[in-house]
């Protein structure tokens, strides 16, 4: 018996299976019913009762030992089969591990924030689904203005008091209802208005509201900011001219057109040869929307401004079609990696 449990013991030291079929070949040797170590269990019953305890310790030892080697090997020849020099494809073509691009309407969002920023201005957010208060009656709108109309803006059905904000106009008054003077926030935002969709005009985009209210601000200094932010937008080159316009939160209003880019302001199919470009609304904030949201007109004055995101995009891009930003199509996306 000792002998034969010696003999097994080095029959098994000696084993080295090299593939998984001479592995399962091992476990049918050894520990199948007809198995060599299942032989020496059988012989186990005629061992004297003495020596029962050592051997009986002794075959179960080689039991568990091959169990693990049997794990071991199977296991070991799995991972250097996955590995194995003859499954690499030296020929396939590097993951491609390149990123996306950033939204044009993020990066001018990005980088109108940034240029603003630098002049002292903070940013400000509001929310999305207002009420008429903040976009309408506080921004001074009278009651019978078409915007508040169905076919201008999103009412919220069961509430005739919830809309979805036409402009973030409705971020200045939040602004000031917080009553900490001075202000100067600049408002990036998602606007919503019931128009029909094509390549002028959307029901969605996005807009940047800047307020600036403080003692003394005048129109002079309004049309110096908005000077730098079209240089530091468009290129040093590039003149502002203000039209008289109207706003109702707005006196004096006016609209800013820029130099045309893309003929030096000479007249081209863009601009449709006038040699500029219309680029934002602005003014100074009448003094009743400084009342109705309690600020002394008296004391303070300010000047407000807006633009769409969309628009700058499009004249810093040349983008002729509004849609193209919605749609997300790669092809489109892929040409704003460089900037
Ligand atoms: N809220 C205006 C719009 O959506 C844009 C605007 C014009 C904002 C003049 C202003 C402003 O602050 O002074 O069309």
């Amino acid at each position: 018996m000792i002998e034969k449990i010696n003999q097994l013991k080095a029959e098994i030291l000696a084993l080295n299976p090299t593939t998984a079929e001479e592995v399962e070949n091992i476990r049918i040797n050894f520990l199948s019913k007809k198995g060599k170590l299942t032989e020496i269990f059988n012989d186990f019953r005629n061992v004297s009762s003495e020596d029962k305890k050592t051997i009986g310790k002794e075959i179960n030892t080689i039991k568990s030992e091959l169990q693990t080697k049997l794990e071991n090997w199977k296991t070991d020849l799995q991972s250097t089969k996955s590995s194995s020099a003859n499954d690499l494809d030296l020929t396939q073509q590097e993951i491609d591990m390149s990123f996306g691009s950033r939204h044009p309407v993020s990066l001018i969002k990005n980088e109108l924030c940034e240029i603003f920023t630098r002049l002292g201005f903070t940013i400000e957010e509001g929310p999305e689904i207002e009420d008429d208060w903040h976009v309408f009656a506080a921004l001074n709108f009278p009651d019978e203005h078409p915007a508040r109309d169905m076919q201008d803006t999103f009412f919220i059905e069961k509430h005739p008091d919830v809309l979805l904000r036409t402009h973030t106009s409705s971020i200045q008054v939040r602004c000031m209802e917080k009553k900490q003077l001075p202000i100067r926030v600049i408002c990036p935002g998602r606007v919503f208005r019931n128009e029909a969709i094509s390549a002028r005009a959307h029901c969605i985009f996005h807009q940047i509201e800047g307020l600036y209210i403080d003692k003394n601000v005048s129109f002079a200094d309004l049309q110096q900011t908005l000077l730098h932010f079209a240089r530091e937008t468009f290129g040093n080159d590039t003149k502002i001219r203000l039209r008289p316009s109207y706003f109702p939160f707005t006196e004096p209003s006016a609209e800013m057109d820029i130099s045309c880019k893309l003929c030096g302001g000479k007249g081209c199919n863009i601009c449709k040869h006038t040699g500029w470009l219309e680029v934002l609304g602005c003014g100074m904030v009448d003094p009743n929307v400084l009342e109705i949201n309690g600020i002394d007109s008296k004391v303070y004055s300010g000047y407000a401004f807006g633009l769409g995101l969309e628009r700058i995009a499009m004249l810093k891009y040349s983008v002729s079609d509004l849609r193209l930003y919605f749609e997300n199509d790669v092809r489109f996306l892929n040409q704003f990696k460089n900037y």
